[in-house]
C-alpha cells in the first residue's frame, strides 16, 4: 500500500472520495487490517475496554498508549495513523507538549483529542508546533460521567448548534481532522459540509468523509452490548479478510451505515 498522508486525505475530502478507519492496538491486527487496503488506523484510549477489560476508557495511561502504538505501526507502516491521548494527558499546554512527543515518537501521525472550547489554546500550541491534531466532538468516553453516560449528542437545538461551534473553533484553532461520535446524521452532514479539513464519523450517519468502528464491534467479539450503530461483517463474510474488505467496500459505496445503523 502506498503511503497514506494528511494531504491525500484532504485530497478525499475535496474529490468526495469516502474512506474507512478501525482501531488497531497490536502488530498481527494492524498487519491484516493495512494489508486489506485499510488507510487509517486509530489506537484508541478504547483499549481500555478492549484489551484491558476496564468498563471505560479512564483508567488508560500515556505509557498503554505508546506501547500499543509502536506494536501498531510496525504492522502497517504506511497506514496513516492516529492515537488517542488519554484521559488527563492533555490539560494543560505542558502536559500535552510531553505526552505529544512521547505519542509522536512512538509512530503515530497525529494525536486525537476529545473536547470542545477548552482545546482552542492546546490545539494552537500543537500546531504551531506542526504537530497533526484530530478533534473528536459528540459523545466523548472520557467524559462519560459528565454526560451521564454514553448517549447521543446533539439532539436539541442548543446542542447541535454547540457542537457545530465547536466544530468551527477547533478547525480555525488548527486541527486537521475531526472525529464526530454518535450524534444525528443531519447534523454530521451539516459539519462535515461546513469544514474544509475530513471528518470522520461512528454512529453518525453516512454522510462524513470517514467511518470509523472499534474493531472488536466490527468482528462482533465486544464484550456485552454491541452498540446499536455497529455492524458485525465477521458474521456474513466467514473470514476476518474479507470482513474488513467488505467493511471498505460499503463505507466507499456509501452503503454502510445505513438507516439501520444511524440516528
Ligand atoms: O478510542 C476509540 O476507539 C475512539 C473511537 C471510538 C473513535 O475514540
Amino acid at each position: 500500500m502506498e503511503r497514506i498522508t494528511i494531504s491525500q486525505l484532504q485530497n478525499w475530502k475535496k474529490t468526495k472520495k469516502k474512506f474507512a478507519a478501525i482501531t488497531a492496538y497490536d502488530f498481527s491486527f494492524s498487519r491484516l487490517f493495512s494489508n486489506q487496503g485499510i488507510p487509517v488506523i486509530l489506537v484508541g484510549d478504547s483499549l481500555g475496554m478492549t484489551i484491558q477489560g476496564h468498563t471505560s476508557t479512564l483508567p488508560v495511561k500515556i505509557k498503554d498508549i505508546e506501547y500499543h502504538t509502536k506494536a501498531v505501526r510496525k504492522g502497517a507502516p504506511n497506514t496513516f495513523l492516529l492515537s488517542d491521548l488519554p484521559f488527563m494527558s492533555y490539560y494543560d499546554t505542558r502536559e500535552t507538549l510531553k505526552n505529544t512527543g512521547k505519542i509522536i515518537r512512538s509512530g503515530a501521525n497525529m494525536i486525537k483529542i476529545e473536547g470542545g472550547k477548552w482545546l482552542v489554546e492546546i490545539v494552537k500550541e500543537l500546531s504551531n508546533r506542526s504537530i497533526l491534531v484530530c478533534g473528536h466532538i459528540g459523545l466523548t468516553p472520557q467524559s462519560f460521567n459528565y454526560l451521564s453516560g454514553y448517549k447521543i449528542q446533539g439532539r436539541d437545538k442548543n446542542d447541535a448548534n454547540k457542537l457545530i461551534d465547536e466544530a468551527y473553533l477547533l478547525e480555525e484553532s488548527g486541527i486537521k481532522m475531526l472525529v464526530v461520535e454518535c450524534i444525528p446524521e443531519k447534523l454530521a452532514e451539516k459539519i462535515t459540509a461546513n469544514l474544509s479539513i475530513p471528518v470522520i464519523g461512528i454512529g453518525s450517519g453516512k454522510n462524513t468523509d470517514g467511518q470509523i468502528l472499534v474493531m472488536h464491534d466490527l468482528l462482533g467479539i465486544t464484550q456485552g452490548k454491541i452498540p446499536s450503530f455497529a455492524k458485525n461483517f465477521l458474521s456474513e463474510s466467514g473470514s476476518i479478510q474479507k470482513a474488513i474488505k467488505k467493511y471498505i467496500d460499503e463505507v466507499e459505496k456509501g452503503i454502510y451505515p445505513g438507516k439501520k445503523y444511524s440516528f
